[in-house]
């Protein structure tokens, strides 16, 4: 992760800079730095912790200069304190890094031996000193930029300013993002187009193995031997999606309430309001020949993709193979080219699913991405995008894109029953009627269940550990309540399928952990009553979500009991989404987290 970005221009660069690692926060916020060259000095200033600390060290000791490079870090390799802050300095040589390098302690040894003192525990401080030391060598800057791109490996993005040319910066990608913004006499560099937005929104994206050096004129693209390369610039649409917090208190509150409007407007995309069909586009997958799915993705995402299978067997009949993107990578699965393959992914730049696409590629499968960054590598890399049109997830705990991914998810499953002829054109009719009633119902729920959720989250605050149960597609939801929670309130939860409660967590149970039990009034109710009942009988403390239906069916004693209103299976996974999200967020207000920023998470994560 991390976020990196560089100004070469004619104006002062620091205080831009830092506006620019601002929109890059969400990549990491354990530490900040920045670095300009001014009147043949090269100086920087760094904080530990979040961006203002940066801020402040800057007003009390501003930094001059028309170009720059700055960082905000997510820790991997050291500490996050200010000595391991970035940019790290060798001699003549400033560098910001965003990845790993996974032979920095070979390289580290061999410096060492060759007198290198090394002053931070990042890896990142090896590449100054390999840089510094083909300068020594002899070479120009170039050359020892290319030579040292040569001698790291992993996955990285870098940026390089010399002190000796104040006028160049150069940069490289292998794995993480890297965009070059287009100005007027400057140019500018980051982990993505949004952090340029205010700037310039002429893009042009590195790919992996392209070098550039940029001056205040323009940029060069080689590849790591030096030939040249050539790359399309496109106008990013970056800047139309800049965003504030309007009058909520955190980017999730917001994020979490403006679901209605944004799914409704993602629904119009893939549904046919007028003749109640859905409409995908992405003839690249044929689901009438394909014979199973294989999907994949990270935390929230992966959550999505677990729903998503059951409604791809359920309404297709098609056959989903599921799992965490870090495990899918490396587990060998013998694939066949009669299969297709579906990432989901918010950035559109996780690591490890995009390490799996490259995997499933390579194997010779057709590719779908359901993303939300259509900029984004997972989306330029696929054969058919699936955009789900959140707008830009600021908050680091998914709210939006989660049910976004699930409104696509459910759009598809539908357009793969009619392919393979599992549904019917009336099925497939009143599934769209479910899906257009669906941003109403959402709107009406939020309204209803907010006052409730906020009084019973100051009583969550209090515990310690919490249960999350559910069957079906509810099963997904248990374990999205359980990540949503111990993420931004730190309370430890479990998320289980309902079944597998008498197999071990049963044990668990007392007065001391509630239980949160997700169970719409559909085919999986008495069963899941019934494990609610070894609940009760074992002093546990129930909350129970449900529906009018299940709530007047159910005869147990209860926490509090969240009554929804009676939906169709089909949209029930993006209602049951909203009373768990909000019982997370309420209850990391009432614990006084830092709710959109929670610690040691970072929401794109481009490390393996
Ligand atoms: C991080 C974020 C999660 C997200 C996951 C996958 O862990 O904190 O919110 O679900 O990455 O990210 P992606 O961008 O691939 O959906």
């Amino acid at each position: 992760m991390c976020g990196i970005v560089g100004i070469v221009g004619k104006a002062p660069v620091a205080e831009r800079l830092v506006d620019a690692l601002r929109r890059l926060e969400y990549r990491g916020y354990d530490s900040a730095g920045v670095a300009t060259i001014h009147d043949g000095l090269m100086e920087r200033r760094r904080a530990e912790g979040k961006l203002f600390n940066l801020e402040r060290v800057l007003a009390a000791e501003p930094l001059p200069g028309t170009i720059g490079i700055a960082h905000t870090r997510w820790a991997t390799h050291g500490v996050p304190n200010e000595t391991n802050a970035h940019p790290h300095f060798v001699d003549g040589v400033a560098i910001v890094h965003n990845g790993i390098i996974e032979n920095f302690s070979e390289l580290r040894d061999e410096m060492s031996a060759e007198g290198a003192i090394f002053v931070s525990q990042t890896d990142t401080e090896v590449v100054a000193h390999l840089l510094a030391k083909y300068l020594r060598d002899g070479m120009d800057n170039h050359q020892a930029m290319l030579a040292t791109l040569n001698r790291v490996t992993g996955a990285y993005a870098l940026v390089v300013m010399f002190k000796d040319d104040p006028d160049t910066l150069m940069c490289a990608r292998s794995g993480p993002p890297l965009a070059i913004g287009h100005g007027q006499g400057e140019m500018f560099l980051g982990s993505d187009a949004i952090a340029l937005a205010p700037f310039t929104n002429r893009i042009t994206y590195l790919v992996d193995g392209d070098c550039a050096v940029m001056t205040s004129r323009g940029v060069e693209i080689t590849d790591f031997s030096g030939k040249p390369v050539s790359r399309q610039m496109q106008i990013s649409q970056a800047a139309a999606l800049m965003v504030d917090k309007g009058n909520h208190r955190h980017f999730m509150e917001k994020e979490i309430y403006e679901q209605p409007e944004i799914i409704s407007h993602a629904l119009s995309h893939y549904v046919d309001f007028s003749t109640g069909t859905v409409k995908v586009q992405g003839e690249a997958i044929d689901f009438s020949k394909v014979t199973s799915l294989a999907i994949s993705a990270c935390g929230t995402a992966y959550l999505s993709g677990l729903v998503g299978k059951y409604w791809f067997e359920r309404y297709a009949r098609l056959p989903v193979e599921i799992d965490v993107a870090s495990e899918f990578r490396y587990r060998e699965m013998p694939l066949s080219k009669t299969q297709a393959a579906l990432f989901i992914s918010q950035s559109g730049e996780t690591a490890d699913t995009l390490a799996s696409l490259r995997y499933c590629k390579q194997e010779g499968l057709p590719i779908g991405a359901v993303v939300n960054v259509r900029e984004s590598t997972i989306a330029r890399e696929a054969d058919a995008v699936f955009p789900i049109l959140a707008g830009p997830e600021i908050g680091v705990a998914s709210t939006k894109a989660f049910t976004c991914q699930l409104a696509v998810l459910a759009a598809l499953a539908i357009q793969a029953g009619r392919a393979r002829g599992t549904l019917s054109a009336e099925q497939e009719k009143e599934m769209v009627c479910h899906l257009i009633e669906m941003p109403r119902i959402m709107s009406s729920v939020l309204n209803l269940v907010q006052p409730q959720v906020e009084s019973l989250s100051r009583e969550l605050s209090r515990f310690k550990d919490v249960l999350y149960l559910g069957r079906g597609t509810s099963y997904p939801l248990a374990l999205e309540g359980a990540l949503k929670l111990k993420e931004i309130s730190y309370i430890h939860a479990e998320g289980y399928a309902a079944g597998e409660l008498k197999h071990g967590p049963i044990a668990l149970i007392d007065e001391n952990m509630p239980v949160i039990v997700i169970a719409p009034h559909d085919r999986f109710f008495e069963k899941t009553v019934s494990n609610m009942q070894e609940v009760a009988a074992r002093g546990g403390r129930i909350i129970f979500i449900t529906d009018e239906k299940g709530a007047a069916a159910s005869r147990l004693e209860t926490m509090a009991t969240i009554v929804l209103p009676n939906v169709d299976e089909v949209i029930s996974p993006m209602i049951y989404a909203l009373p768990i999200q909000l019982l997370a967020y309420h209850t990391a207000v009432f614990m006084g987290t830092d709710v959109d920023q929670p610690r040691n998470l970072a929401k794109s994560v481009t490390v393996e």
